[in-house]
C-alpha cells in the first residue's frame, strides 16, 4: 500500500488488519496512561492536508489522528484560493514541492482523478480524501468498520443505499468494497437523474453482487440490515446536467423508521441537510455520529500502517 486511491484496492484481509489496528487505537485514545506513548510514536514526522474542497470530518479527523500520534501538520483548507493554485500552479508541481516537506499527503480535490495524478509524481504516500464525484476510499473504510462493529459481519447483508448516487462519491466507494464479500444485496434508492454510475453497476455484476434500483423507498427499507443515506450533492449537479434546485425526495423520518427492521442501522457520511430528520437522531438505529467518530480510529490505523511501511 504505497498510496490510498480507491476503495477497491483493499482486500478483506487488508481491511481486517486495519480494523484490528483501529480497535487498538480506540483503546489507546481513551486510556490516559497510553496517550503519552501514542503521542511519541511518530514525533518529528509531518502530514500535509491539502484540501481544494470544503471538509469538516475528513480533514479534522485526519489532523486529529496525526497529532494524537505525534505528527506535525501542514494544512491548507482552501487550497484553491490560499495556495499557489490561484496563480496557476498545477497539482503535479504542488505535490512535488510538498514531497520535500511532508511524509504523507492527504488530498481532497474537486476533479475526479486528481489523486491518481498526484500519486504519479509523489515520492510520499497520497491519501485520496475525495476526488470530485470519483471516490472517497477512507470514508468507505470507516463505513465498513462501523458496519462490522454494529452488525458483526460484512457479508450476507441487505444494504439500502439512497439519495444522490451520481454525485455522491461515498456510496460509490462503499458498494465497491461490499462487493468483495459474499451474499450482500444492494438496493439503490434514487430518482432516475441521480442513479449510481454504470461503472459501479458493471463492477457489481462482475463480482456477482446482486443489486436493484428503485424509487420505492418504503419497500426497499423492508428487511434492510444497513440503511446508508446521502445528501443531494448540489455542488456537482450542474456538471451532470441536472437541475441544481433538485431536492431530496427520500427522507428518513418517523414513517421510514416504521418501515425498517428494529435491528437495522442507519448510516450517513454527513454532512446531513434534510434527508434524515433530526428526530431520527434519538432512535437506537441511528449510527451516523458513531460512524463519524470511528473515522478517527480508522484514519489513525491507516496512518500507522503507512508509516510502518515507509
Ligand atoms: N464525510 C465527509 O467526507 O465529510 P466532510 O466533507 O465533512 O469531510
Amino acid at each position: 500500500m504505497k498510496h490510498v486511491l480507491a476503495a477497491r484496492q483493499f482486500s478483506p484481509e487488508a481491511l481486517g488488519e486495519i480494523f484490528d489496528d483501529a480497535d487498538q487505537m480506540n483503546e489507546l485514545v481513551h486510556n490516559s496512561d497510553n496517550r503519552r506513548e501514542l503521542a511519541g510514536r511518530y514525533l518529528g514526522s509531518m502530514m500535509a492536508t491539502l484540501f481544494y474542497e470544503p471538509s469538516t470530518r475528513t480533514r479534522l479527523s485526519f489532523e486529529s489522528a496525526a497529532q494524537r500520534m505525534g505528527m506535525g501538520l501542514l494544512s491548507t483548507e482552501n487550497a484553491g484560493e490560499f495556495s499557489s493554485a490561484i496563480k496557476g500552479e498545477t497539482i503535479e508541481d504542488t505535490i512535488q514541492v510538498l514531497d520535500g516537506y511532508a511524509d504523507m499527503i492527504v488530498l481532497r480535490h474537486k476533479e475526479q482523478g486528481a489523486a491518481d495524478r498526484a500519486a504519479e509524481v509523489s515520492a510520499v504516500p497520497i491519501i485520496n480524501a475525495g476526488d470530485g464525484a470519483g471516490e472517497h476510499p477512507t470514508q468507505a473504510l470507516l463505513d465498513l468498520y462501523t458496519i462490522q462493529k454494529e452488525k458483526g459481519r460484512l457479508d450476507n447483508l441487505t444494504v439500502v443505499v439512497g439519495g444522490d448516487l451520481l454525485g455522491g462519491r461515498t456510496a460509490r466507494s462503499l458498494v465497491q468494497v461490499l462487493a468483495n464479500y459474499r451474499g450482500n444485496i444492494i438496493r439503490f434508492v434514487s430518482v432516475p437523474e441521480l442513479q449510481i454510475g454504470d461503472d459501479i453497476k458493471l463492477h457489481l455484476s462482475e463480482q456477482g453482487t446482486n443489486f436493484e434500483e428503485t424509487e420505492d423507498m418504503y419497500q426497499a427499507l423492508q428487511g434492510a440490515d444497513v440503511v446508508y443515506w446521502t445528501r443531494i450533492q448540489k455542488e456537482r449537479l450542474r456538471q451532470f446536467g441536472v437541475n441544481p434546485e433538485l431536492e431530496s425526495q427520500f427522507v428518513i423520518d418517523q414513517a421510514a423508521l416504521q418501515a425498517m427492521p428494529e435491528d437495522a442501522i442507519i448510516m450517513h457520511p454527513l454532512p446531513r441537510v434534510d434527508e434524515i430528520h433530526t428526530t431520527v437522531d434519538r432512535d437506537h438505529r441511528a449510527k451516523y455520529f458513531n460512524q463519524a467518530e470511528n473515522g478517527l480510529y480508522v484514519r489513525m490505523a491507516l496512518i500507522d500502517q503507512l508509516m510502518t511501511q515507509s
